[in-house]
This record gives structure tokens, sequence and C-alpha cells, in this order.
């Protein structure tokens, strides 16, 4: 069982600012998931939500991978027996092959922030990726560009663009992820890279003013009503829970959803703003008719569109923690 190969396709998982807060560990046909809290992000995900999100994604990639390669993936979420919080992954031979085809996606899916072509997603293939969710605390809403409350919420889309970008906390911390430069890349492996941001390496001094200068509450607001209604498809993902393992469960929809899309041809970027501002969002959940307890946390469209740059990861051996730590 190679352990390392396993670890490798949780890391190609997706994360908010491509922060990767996970580290991992295997010993003895087990793998945990740790949470890398020095990689949290305190300005736009306060309470971590985003963070157990995305351990979710890395969760969803490494049971795919394990059951393509013929093996169970025992999931036991933040079990009271470690000595550090994780999730724990017990591993067994099945012999049975199953998931090939995410397993496929899994190295070709991608964040596309580029504009889409707006031609409409098959039904069938809407139905696809609403059947994908697997988990029950996880719902999801579906909208196509006909549905009349796609207004309601693309305004509110717009709403929380123009509150994070008037934030001056919320810019800084996004400053700090974008990687301007090609040694800034190498140097992180991590974060926001200027070519997957849609512009060229320049200097950090230079790409921080460009940044400052042009990205205003008001020009980020209209750019983002451009993609979403260059889209064909915007799904909400809700949390029916507000936990920890509710948090982890809705990033492996997420996950399993943006892989099934892949398969399909689908492209997807996440619009999370509405969802990020919390007044925002309790205007959404309102609007949606939710339950106390139930949250919109993931605002993402879908659509055609040419692939665009890859965004980085760390090397596995950064994120495996020695043999022998559990
Ligand atoms: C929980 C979560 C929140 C995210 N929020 C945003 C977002 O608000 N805006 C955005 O453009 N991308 C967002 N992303 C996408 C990440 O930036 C992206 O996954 C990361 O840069 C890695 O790129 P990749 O998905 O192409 O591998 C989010 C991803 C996750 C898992």
């Amino acid at each position: 069982m190679n352990l390392e190969e396993l670890i490798h396709y949780a890391n190609l998982a997706p994360s908010g600012h491509n922060t990767q807060p996970w580290k991992f560990s295997a010993n003895d046909n087990v793998i945990r998931i740790y949470p890398d809290f020095s990689r949290r992000l305190p300005v736009v995900d306060p309470d971590d939500h985003a963070l157990y999100i995305s351990l979710g994604c890395a969760l969803e990639n490494l049971t795919i991978a394990a059951n393509a390669k013929g093996l169970d993936a025992a999931v036991c979420y933040f079990p009271q027996d470690e000595e550090s919080e994780c999730i724990r992954v017990s591993l067994s031979v099945s012999g049975d092959r199953r998931c090939e085809d995410l397993f496929i996606a899994i190295p070709n899916r991608q964040s596309n922030r580029r504009q889409y072509d707006q031609k409409a997603v098959p039904e069938a293939h809407i139905r696809t990726l609403i059947a994908a969710n697997h988990c029950e605390s996880v719902q999801i809403s579906a909208f196509t560009m006909a549905d009349q409350e796609l207004e309601t919420i693309i305004d509110l889309v717009k709403e929380a663009a123009r509150i994070q970008f008037r934030d001056r906390e919320f810019v800084a911390e996004l400053l700090s992820w974008i990687r301007f430069t090609r040694k800034e890349l190498n140097d992180s492996q991590d974060g926001l890279t200027a070519e997957v941001m849609g512009f060229p390496f320049v200097p950090r001094w230079l790409g921080s003013f460009i940044l400052k200068t042009f990205a205003k509450p008001e020009s980020e607001a209209s750019k983002t009503e451009k993609l979403l209604r260059s889209s064909s498809l915007l799904m909400l993902f809700i949390s029916k829970g507000n936990e920890r393992r509710h948090w982890v469960d809705l990033g492996r929809t997420f996950q399993t959803v943006a892989l099934n899309a892949t398969s399909l041809g689908l492209a997807h970027a996440h619009l999370n703003m509405p969802c990020e501002v919390e007044s925002v969002r309790r205007k959404l959940s309102a609007f949606l008719g939710l339950k106390h307890d139930e949250q919109p946390l993931l605002t993402i469209r879908f659509g055609y569109a040419e692939a665009c740059p890859r965004s980085p990861r760390r090397p596995v051996d950064e994120v495996i923690l020695p043999t022998g730590t559990k």
C-alpha cells in the first residue's frame, strides 16, 4: 500500500487562497489528516469553517484515490483517543477498484476564474452533480441562468464583494497570499499566483499598487457580476449544522461535485463572497428560507471555458509529518 501516493492526491485538493492548511501522517495503513492552523485565514474565515471545508476536500480526494487503488477507507472524524485533532483514515485491501472516473479527474480539476461561454449545462448533467452529494448534512441548491431567484443572489454576491473590497484587512490578507513573482511562487509553492489570477508576474510593490488602485468595491462587484452572468449554473452548498464535522462533510460533497463536473467537461469557480460576509450570509439564508442551524457556505459557478494555468502545491514531503508521528 503506497500511502505517500495517496497523500499526493489528497494534497491536490482545493483550499481557500490555496493555503493548503493540512498536514498528514502515515503509519501502519492509517493516514491522519491534521489541520494546520499556521495557515488559517483569520480575516476571511474567522471561525475556520473554510479551513475545515478544505480538509474535507483533501479527505475526499484521499478516499477516492484509495478506492481507485482497490482499498477501503474507514473514516473517523476527530477521534477522542488521538493526541492531536485529526481525521483518521484506516485503509484495508478490498481488491475492488471503484471511483476510477473521479480518480482520473483529481489532477485535472482546477478553479477556473475565466469568463465562461454561457452554453447551457444539460439537465442530465445537473442531476448527476446534485446526485453526487453523499453527505446527509449537506444540501445543494442549484440555479440556472433562467431562474428568477438568481437576480437576488447576484445582488447579494455584489453586496458582499463591495464589503470585502472596502475592508483593508481583507485586502491585506488577500495580498499576503498572492504570489506576485516567480521567486515568491517557487519559494512557497502555495497561494494565488499572478498567472492563476490572470495577470503577469510583476514585482510585489507594483502588484500591490495595481490591486489597491484598481480592485475597488464597485469594480470588483461589476467584475463578479460579469463572471456570474457568463456562467451556466450556480450552486449553493448548504451545511445543515455548524460543527467541524459538518464543514468537513461540506468539503467532501463540494469536492466530489467538482470532480464530477471536471469529468463532464465543466469548469467551476468559487464566488464565495456572500457566504464569507456574515451579514450577507444571513440575508442569503433568509432568502433561501433556511432554518437557523443551516448555512450556505460555498457559492460555486459552473460553465464551459478553456483550462487556465495550474495552481501550485507544496511537495508531498513538506506536508507529511515524520514517520512515527501520530
Ligand atoms: C473553502 C474554499 C474557499 C474558497 N474560496 C474562494 C474564493 O472566495 N474565491 C476564489 O476565487 N477561489 C476560492 N477558492 C478556490 C481556491 O482559491 C483554489 O482552490 C486554490 O487556489 C487552489 O487552486 P485549484 O482549485 O485550481 O487547485 C476556495 C476554495 C476552497 C476549498
